[in-house]
């Protein structure tokens, strides 16, 4: 039997990043949005044992580094179960793009795998496999709108928000994530980062503190609560930057609390100006009427969010005449992503 799954894209909605952890990683917050791009999956059990990884994306690795591939070795082992798994991965989303790809192929597969082993994991192990298997996965496992603290890992669903009308654009470099975590730290050791903290009227005698005394992890937790309740206040629809909008859309009036409470992506301080031409996309989804455009993850994917599906169509064709890959989806809710998720069971 063979078991196809649509393994959805996430688009990050801020992005902070904390100081670098004992364990290399770096503690995060940020609000996981699902969308409705995605990939399909199909995975099949027969007789015998070994894994075998099909996709004609030359981007995608075939052996057990993908994602994928960890996924089945600790299914097969939590379960007790055994046979040859094929997985099949039809690519239509970006490699490296920041739109967690690899991780939600990772969690279809394990859905998937269970259907066609017809024997279920507990809720815990998916998350505790999850999370072994990459920071990004756990987020997959709980869809449309939602929290993610720690190494993002941990993850919290939050009321969703509406559907919202998206133009993603997806250009055709690749950013390496851990090389944009050590250019982030690269960034804070030389004291932008409190120059950026303080935005950009921090005052000399400021800046000079910062360059000294560097970025110390108190000062980096201290930041990341108050980007929690700023994160808080917005999903909570009364912003602390502002009266929330009056009249329009639920969604319309989301979207402008979204810009009001100045919601970042810290990534775009370091692969922007390493790769210009990403800035100027944004710049174009803005130009094209977006109410709020950024960076997905550490990129190179960026998104704008638009207040109809009219104006996410015309912007992207409009993007698309200028020689860029747009493409006008929309955000799922957490109910909508379940109940897409299930393509074909044969
Ligand atoms: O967990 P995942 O395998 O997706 O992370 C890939 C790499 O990205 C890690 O090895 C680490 O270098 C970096 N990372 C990080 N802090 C995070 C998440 C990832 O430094 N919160």
């Amino acid at each position: 039997m063979t078991v196809a799954v649509r393994s959805f894209a996430k688009i990050n909605l801020g992005l902070y990043i904390g100081a670098a952890r004992a364990d290399g990683y770096h503690d995060l917050r940020t609000v996981y949005q699902t969308i409705a791009l995605h990939d399909v999956i199909r995975v099949s059990v027969g007789r015998g044992s070994g894994i075998a990884i099909l996709c004609k994306d030359p981007r995608v690795p075939l052996d057990s580094s993908n994602t994928c591939y960890r996924m089945v070795v600790r299914v097969l082992d939590e379960l007790g179960a055994k046979g040859r798994v094929s997985i099949e991965i039809e690519k239509r989303l970006p490699v490296r793009g920041g739109l967690g790809a690899a991780s939600s192929n990772a969690v279809a597969t394990m859905v998937a795998l269970e259907l066609a082993l017809r024997k279920r994991l507990s809720g815990t192990a998916r998350l505790r496999i999850a999370a072994e298997v990459g920071s990004d996965l756990p987020l997959f496992l709980v869809g449309g709108t939602a929290l993610g603290v720690g190494r993002g890992e941990e993850v919290y669903p939050l009321a969703d928000l509406p559907s919202l009308p998206t133009v993603v654009v997806m250009p055709e470099v690749g950013v390496s994530t851990p090389q944009a975590f050590a250019d982030w730290d690269a960034l804070t050791a030389s004291g932008a980062e409190l120059r950026s903290a303080g935005r950009t009227n921090a005052s000399a005698s400021t800046r000079a503190v910062a360059g000294r005394e560097q970025l110390t992890r108190p000062l980096a937790s201290d930041r990341l609560f108050e980007v929690g309740c700023a994160l808080s206040a917005w999903l909570s629809g009364s912003p602390n930057t502002g009266a929330p909008a009056k009249g329009g859309s639920r969604a319309g009036s989301l979207l402008l609390d979204l810009v009001r409470t100045g919601i970042e992506n810290d990534f775009e301080r370091v692969v922007f100006p390493q790769y210009p031409e990403l800035r100027d996309i944004k710049g174009a989804l803005e130009r094209a009427g977006s109410r709020y455009a950024s960076l997905s993850g550490s990129g190179s994917t960026l998104y704008g969010l638009f207040r109809s599906p009219a104006d996410a169509a015309k912007a992207a064709s409009r993007l698309r005449k200028q020689g860029l890959k747009a493409v006008a989806t929309r955000t799922l809710t957490r109910q909508q992503y379940w109940k897409k998720s299930l393509v074909v069971v044969r």
